[in-house]
């Protein structure tokens, strides 16, 4: 064929052919002087990395971040944010939480909502969900959490039981289960649903100060969501659809939006609040906090490789930039240390220097003192010095803080904690359960009692229920109520 590029090895050399090995006369067996042959197979057995150890299934689109308030220097110096109409590109990635890569894309789990910003003062990446809360408060919980969701040890698939045994025993998962089983709990599409940065963070403005912050993304397609029904069949026939329907949207030019807004908590309200403004198992109710629009997030690009853009796509809680910061919040701070630590593991020490980590809009990349390491593919700094302080040349330090130092009291050691006035693992779940429509409710009992009603221990099934009677007394007993039928079933059906 003419035109077409010469094949080549590994090392650039021209490869004569592709189709059949060398052979030892023309039946004989294969030689281990094919080194086409051995490079290739050799090189195939090393195809896959470590998938992510939660929200391995996933897609992501670039984009950008568009200003839309003069409001936000009030309140943050971030520079993203400094006037009406900045844009600045981003890569969203979305993804389910507990399925292993293959697993469809229409599973009844939290939607990850996981964005890096490519601004000029670095990389910002906010990590959410498609929900507001979370099951826990407190990352020493996280990798027996997510073991109760994964497959079984023995079983090898997801057990009813072990769901319902770590919920039975984690009523502050009261909230955060009423939203999973409800409508919101699988979404028609990664377009159709919300995005939340989830937890509280700290924005500092020019003026040194202090106001804590949530971030919401509101759909600008509309809320969509899929019965138990529908997404069993669609996952059954089209277990890549919420992919497909991203590429497909986006090649057509119907670029997915969402409308970026904030709440914003003046420094000094958190001591007073009702109740833990850092608990990541409570939303603050909008009549306290009322959402302020800011901004626009538009995607309008997918990666040319799924493998380069967004398997090796690294998305860190820990990268802040001057302006933004943590909270105490004790989810947010375990994960901190928990997604390095992560893409050290999966992706090795220099995944930073890949194109899709590295920081795009900070002109000549990434400057430190950081040398050498596995797959080091750059120039590694060159003839740069390797060390700081130094009396020759290299980057130094800005001395500016990106977030504000504050108080803390009390002794070091196991966690006591404070206790505000409303603090409590029911009301909220409640207070959701009360705002669904009838019809809402009734998909979220069948929903709940589909799945309770599998599990094998009657205690465990008594204490799940008591969250939902605690959360309102018609959602337990309407549980109850559904489980026993279930199971009632169930017992007749059996011999
Ligand atoms: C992915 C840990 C809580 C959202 C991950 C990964 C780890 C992890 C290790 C894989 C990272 C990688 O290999 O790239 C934890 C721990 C948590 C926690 C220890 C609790 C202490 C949360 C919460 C949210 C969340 C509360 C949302 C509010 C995500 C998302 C991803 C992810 C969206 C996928 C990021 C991507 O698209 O690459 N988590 N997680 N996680 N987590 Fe968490």
């Amino acid at each position: 064929m003419p035109n077409r590029p010469t094949l080549t090895t590994e090392a650039g050399a021209p490869v004569a052919d592709n189709q059949h090995s060398q052979t030892a006369g023309p039946t004989g067996p294969v030689l281990l002087q094919d080194h086409h042959l051995i490079e290739k197979l050799a090189r195939f057995n090393r195809e896959r990395i470590p998938e992510r150890v939660v929200h391995a299934v996933g897609s992501a689109a670039y984009g950008y971040l568009e200003v839309t308030s003069p409001d936000v220097p009030r309140w943050t110096r971030m520079k993203i944010f400094a006037r009406t109409g900045k844009r600045t590109p981003v890569l969203l990635r979305f993804s389910t939480v507990a399925g292993s890569r293959g697993a469809a894309d229409t599973a009844r789990d939290p939607r990850g909502f996981a964005l890096k910003v490519y601004s000029e003062d670095g990389n910002w990446d906010l990590v959410g969900n498609n929900t507001p809360v979370f099951f826990l408060r407190d990352g020493i919980k996280f990798p027996d959490f997510i073991h109760s969701q994964k497959p079984d040890p023995f079983t090898n698939r997801q057990e009813p039981d072990a769901v319902w045994d770590f919920f039975s025993r984690s009523p502050e998962a009261t909230h955060q289960f009423t939203w999973l089983f409800g409508d919101r709990g699988i979404p028609a599409s990664y377009r159709h649903m919300d995005g939340f940065g989830s937890h509280t963070y700290q924005w500092v403005n020019a003026a040194g100060e202090r106001s804590w912050v949530k971030f919401h993304f509101k759909t600008d397609q509309g809320i969509r969501c899929l019965t138990s029904a529908e997404a069993a069949a669609i996952g059954g026939s089209d277990p890549t659809h919420h992919q497909q329907d991203l590429y497909d949207a986006i090649a057509r030019g119907d670029f997915p939006s969402w409308t970026v807004k904030v709440q914003v908590m003046p420094a000094a309200a958190a001591a007073n609040y009702r109740f833990d403004p850092f608990d990541l198992t409570k939303v603050w109710p909008y009549r306290d906090h009322p959402l302020v629009t800011i901004g626009r997030l538009v995607l309008d690009r997918v990666p040319d490789s799924y493998f380069a853009e967004v398997e090796q796509a690294a998305f860190d809680p820990a990268n802040f930039v001057p302006g933004i910061g943590p909270s105490p919040d004790r989810m947010l701070q375990a994960r901190l240390f928990a997604y390095g630590d992560a893409h050290r593991y999966r992706l090795g020490v220099n995944h930073t220097r890949l194109p899709v980590n590295a920081p795009r809009g900070v002109e000549g990349g990434a400057r430190n003192y950081g040398r050498d390491g596995a797959m080091r593919f750059d120039d590694d700094g060159g003839r740069a010095r390797s060390y700081e302080p130094n009396g020759f040349d290299g980057p130094a330090q800005t001395g500016e803080a990106y977030d504000l130092a504050y108080e803390v009291s009390g002794a070091v050691g196991p966690a006591a904690p404070v206790h505000h006035a409303e603090d409590d693992d029911f009301v909220q779940a409640g207070a959701l359960y009360r705002v669904m429509a009838p019809d809402a409710r009734e998909r979220l009992v069948e929903n709940l009692a589909g799945s309770l009603a599998q599990v094998s221990r009657d205690d465990v099934i008594a204490r799940s229920i008591g969250h939902f009677r605690k959360a309102d007394p018609d959602y337990g007993a309407r549980v109850e109520a559904a489980v026993a039928a279930k199971r009632a079933a169930a017992a007749r059906r059996s011999p």
